[in-house]
């Protein structure tokens, strides 16, 4: 009997290579270059036992409904899975794929390049050039300067009075040591925080669960010792905070945590209200967790530094008229953390072993545990 397997979107030569190999697979593929239309999904998915698809493609009782008890597998080609309805698959026993781990370097590598863009004057200096109006005075002793990502000791800037105690030995200098911040600590928020630790940086804050209450906070756990352990660094540079010392404290924000009700808009206001006015906002996982608006009015008013977004609310449909896409500091991404072609090859083949598992009733290489949201 052949299991028939719906796959809406071409997933490349590597992974339409392995399910087509699948003698017991028959697939229906949307053929054209774009999402699929939801009537075509529609109208293909009944009877279907898997579905491969992207987060273009929402997950909900209708579709389900639609494909029937035939269904076994949803099969997502990313880490997140806000537009999955876990409820409804988990009344039906549909089993559900997804793509962790594959995508953390490629992540971790734009939330850096991202910090680095907007501390940098990424946006505005690249535009100057490619507009011709790159001026004489660009080597003016401080034009174009932002805070410095690196955390290191710069020489002192004055010279020391007479008789000033070792400058050579114990020298003064202008410290340039930055706390690096996490909203949400999975695995790609630590692997941003290995890559600054090659730029120097020993003090580093997080919320874990950004709901948490301050209560139990302050005090680096066992895990965080661990963390620091493996990376050299002394035993207290990790440490978990309340959201707000996270703000206060952070010189970059890094926003590294699921989307849903449960976070949207957590970077408020208020929250933005307490950020340093030299620090920079990273987000690299769900727009809805930024308040745009207020984020827009924090870098407008000069209360914070400068922004670095691979994802904002309502995206794809972001005008250029959007006050974040107007304003300097902010240089805005589409959605490229995970788009390197060995990363998406990754989660393409791993997308198509979680459906061909799923439909065959065999352990899939990357299951979520939905029995943990019941
Ligand atoms: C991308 O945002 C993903 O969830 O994989
Ligand atoms: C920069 O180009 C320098 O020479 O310092």
């Amino acid at each position: 009997k052949m299991r028939k397997v719906i796959v809406c979107r071409d997933l490349g030569t590597d992974a339409m290579g392995i399910l087509r190999a699948c003698e017991d697979i028959e697939l229906v593929v949307w053929p054209e270059n774009r999402p699929c239309d939801r009537t075509w999904l529609l109208d293909n998915v009944t009877g279907a036992e898997g579905v491969a698809l992207m987060l273009s493609e929402k997950v909900d009782d209708e579709l389900l409904d639609k494909a029937g008890p035939s269904l076994k597998v949803i099969s997502t080609m990313s880490v997140g899975y806000e537009h999955v309805s876990l409820p409804a698959l988990m009344k039906r026993g549909v089993r559900l794929g997804y793509t962790p781990d594959v995508l953390t370097d490629a992540v971790a590598d734009v939330a850096v390049l991202l910090a680095l863009m907007a501390t940098r004057n990424v946006k505005a200096t690249t535009s100057i050039v490619e507009n011709g109006q790159w001026p004489e005075s660009t080597w003016a002793p401080f034009s174009f300067c932002g805070p410095q990502l690196s955390s290191g000791l710069l020489p002192s800037l004055a010279f020391p009075a007479p008789g000033t105690p070792g400058t050579s030995s114990n020298p003064s200098g202008e410290s340039t040591e930055r706390t690096v911040g996490f909203l949400g600590f999975g695995r790609i928020a630590q692997a941003t925080l290995a890559r600054l630790v090659a730029f120097g940086a020993r003090k580093f804050i997080y919320t874990g669960n950004p709901n948490a209450s301050a209560s139990s906070l302050q005090s680096s756990s066992a895990a965080d010792i661990e963390l620091a352990t493996k990376h050299n660094l002394p035993q207290n540079a990790i440490t978990r905070v309340s959201i707000e010392s996270l703000a206060e404290n952070s010189d970059v924000l890094f926003v590294l945590a699921p989307g849903g009700p449960s976070t949207y808009h957590i970077i408020s206001h208020e929250l933005l209200a307490r950020m340093k006015p030299t620090a920079v906002l990273v987000n690299a996982s769900r727009g809805s967790l930024v308040d745009s608006d207020a984020l827009a009015q924090a870098l407008g008013e000069g209360r914070l530094w400068g922004a670095g977004l691979d994802v904002v609310e309502g995206e794809p449909k972001v005008s250029s008229d959007h006050p974040l896409v107007k304003e300097p500091r902010c240089v805005i991404l589409p959605h490229i953390g995970s788009a390197t072609f060995e990363t998406r090859r990754a989660m393409a083949t791993l997308t198509a072993r979680n459906v061909i598992a799923g439909v065959r009733g065999e352990p899939m290489p990357a299951e979520l545990d939905l029995t943990a949201w019941t």
